[in-house]
């Protein structure tokens, strides 16, 4: 990237997108004042005046053809049913299948009419989402036998009902694809010709990638000596200008806002509201998979707390268009070493914390989330929780997951970790129906929390193989018993 970035307060949306954002607003989240996405003689806008993170606001109405199909006078339970169907065509559209575009295919673009009502043309996919929710609670796999392994989970955790979605199978190995494909196709109808972030690793692989999809440039902001080492080699492979900073995730989130208001680029972190409307498909998409029926529990990863928001903002949404009938509860997981959002949820939120964080869960190394305001709102509206786990916790739990053929980075191993506290401490009852979310794919860090390799070196005979064996212990077969 030439070092005197182009500068970009000349963007100049085309007329078609200036009519496709017409009818979206961003909203402040504190003072509740109101702004146009695209305002005179302005590049971008991610904050209030009052300081404060901004909120999207659209108007969710069904494309007319299915509102007048619907009928007349569009009862709720009409309008639900009709949403559900299109969901539903949409997901049935199968790979290579005439129609079936990449963009057709996305979990993220199927709900598009929930989350940027803009022309198909105009979207970039790389068919992210359409994950696995795979049923690992006691009863679940007792029913089925289908995966045996799964089960070991269930019973960790000490539920019957348990599922997990995960976002780890997205196209760069984590959750952050939501968001980001809709960010990407943002910075590319504001006109803009580079795009940056701070991070933990995997907010900057995902924008790498897009970035490079959408032609493109992309400079990160990371943590020196913090970032695993899957995700630093993605961020690179995709051909971000990579600058690591002497200081935390916090300070280098500081210092990318300030960049980007300097030079004129695009900001992709969560604080940009668009990339929490796209992150909002994590929970359209389950609600999909269980037939529109609300679990009683939401448990997520809690870093910079842009998730939490999201999926909130997506079941009071589902709510009130009824596609479900009641808001599930979230159970927001920080790690003890980097838990503000905990602190405040202590003390009835009195008070906003920072902290100086420190967790073996790279990711969620985050002493100051930028969606504090955001994510607190989401708590109270549907009676949630905030919950701390240790950093043993944390690993114990991720072993769990990855020894049942799973796997799951740190970050996302804290839900398994915290569902565990919640239904030893009564709060998360035996017989609920819990939903976790295992956010980035065990590949992202190959070291933390796994064992290592064992470097014998043996002649390949089988006499070797025995005497190796015999030093590892027994190993049991059920067949020859
Ligand atoms: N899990 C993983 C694997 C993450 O990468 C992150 C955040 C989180 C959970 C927490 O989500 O920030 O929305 O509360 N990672 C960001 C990054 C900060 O830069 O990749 P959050």
């Amino acid at each position: 990237m030439d070092a005197s970035v182009d500068r970009q307060e000349e963007i100049q949306p085309s007329l078609s997108v200036r009519q496709a954002l017409e009818e979206v607003r961003l909203r402040c989240v504190a003072c509740q004042t109101l702004y146009p996405v695209l305002e005179p003689g302005r590049a971008a806008r991610y904050r209030c005046d009052c300081g404060e993170v901004l909120d999207v606001e659209i108007p969710l109405h069904l494309p007319a053809s299915l509102a007048f199909q619907a009928g007349a006078a569009l009862q709720t339970h009409d309008e639900a049913a009709a949403w559900r169907r299109l969901f539903a065509e949409r997901a049935a559209l199968v790979p290579g299948a005439p129609g079936a575009a990449v963009s057709r295919r996305s979990g993220v673009w199927r709900y598009r009419e929930l989350i940027l009502p803009i022309p198909e043309e105009a979207v970039i996919s790389r068919a992210e989402g359409n994950t696995t929710l795979y049923a690992v609670g006691s009863d679940q796999q007792q029913e089925t036998l289908a995966s045996p392994g799964l089960q070991r989970i269930g019973d960790y955790a000490g539920l019957a009902q348990l599922y997990l979605k995960h976002e780890g199978e997205n196209p760069t190995g984590s959750f952050k694809d939501r968001g980001m494909v809709v960010g990407v196709t943002m910075a590319r109808l504001m006109g803009a010709r580079a795009v940056a972030c701070a991070s933990t690793g995997n907010t900057s692989a995902s924008l790498a990638s897009y970035a490079a999809l959408a032609g493109l440039q992309a400079l990160v902001f990371l943590p020196a000596g913090q970032v695993a080492g899957g995700k630093l080699s993605q961020t690179l492979a995709y051909g971000a200008h990579m600058v690591q900073i002497n200081g935390d995730f916090d300070a280098a989130m500081q210092l990318v806002e300030q960049v980007c208001d300097e030079l004129g680029i695009y900001l992709l972190n969560s604080l940009n509201p668009f990339r929490v409307e796209g992150q909002k498909a994590i929970a359209f998409e389950l609600l999909q998979q269980l037939d529109w029926q609300a679990p009683d529990w939401l448990v997520l990863p809690a870093g910079n707390l842009g998730n939490t928001s999201a999926l909130g903002k997506a079941f009071r949404q589902a709510r009130d268009l009824g596609l479900i009938s009641r808001l599930p509860r979230l159970a927001a997981i920080q790690a003890a070493g980097a838990n503000p959002f905990y602190r405040s949820y202590r003390e009835g939120f009195a008070r906003r914390h920072a902290v100086q964080a420190q967790t073996v869960a790279s990711a969620i190394k985050i002493g100051n989330p930028v969606s504090y305001a955001r994510a607190r709102l989401v708590i109270e509206e549907c009676a949630g929780l905030v919950e701390e786990v240790s950093d043993p916790e944390i690993l114990e739990a991720k072993a769990v997951i990855d020894r049942a053929g799973i796997g799951c980075e740190p970050a996302s191993a804290a839900t398994l970790a915290g569902i565990r506290k919640l239904v030893r401490a009564g709060i998360i009852k035996p017989n609920e129906r819990v939903v976790a979310i295992l956010t980035g794919n065990l590949l992202k860090d190959h070291q933390t929390g796994v064992p290592r390799a064992e470097t014998v070196i043996i002649d390949p005979d089988l006499a070797s193989v025995r005497r190796t064996l015999d030093a590892l212990g027994p190993l049991t077969s059920s067949s020859s018993g």
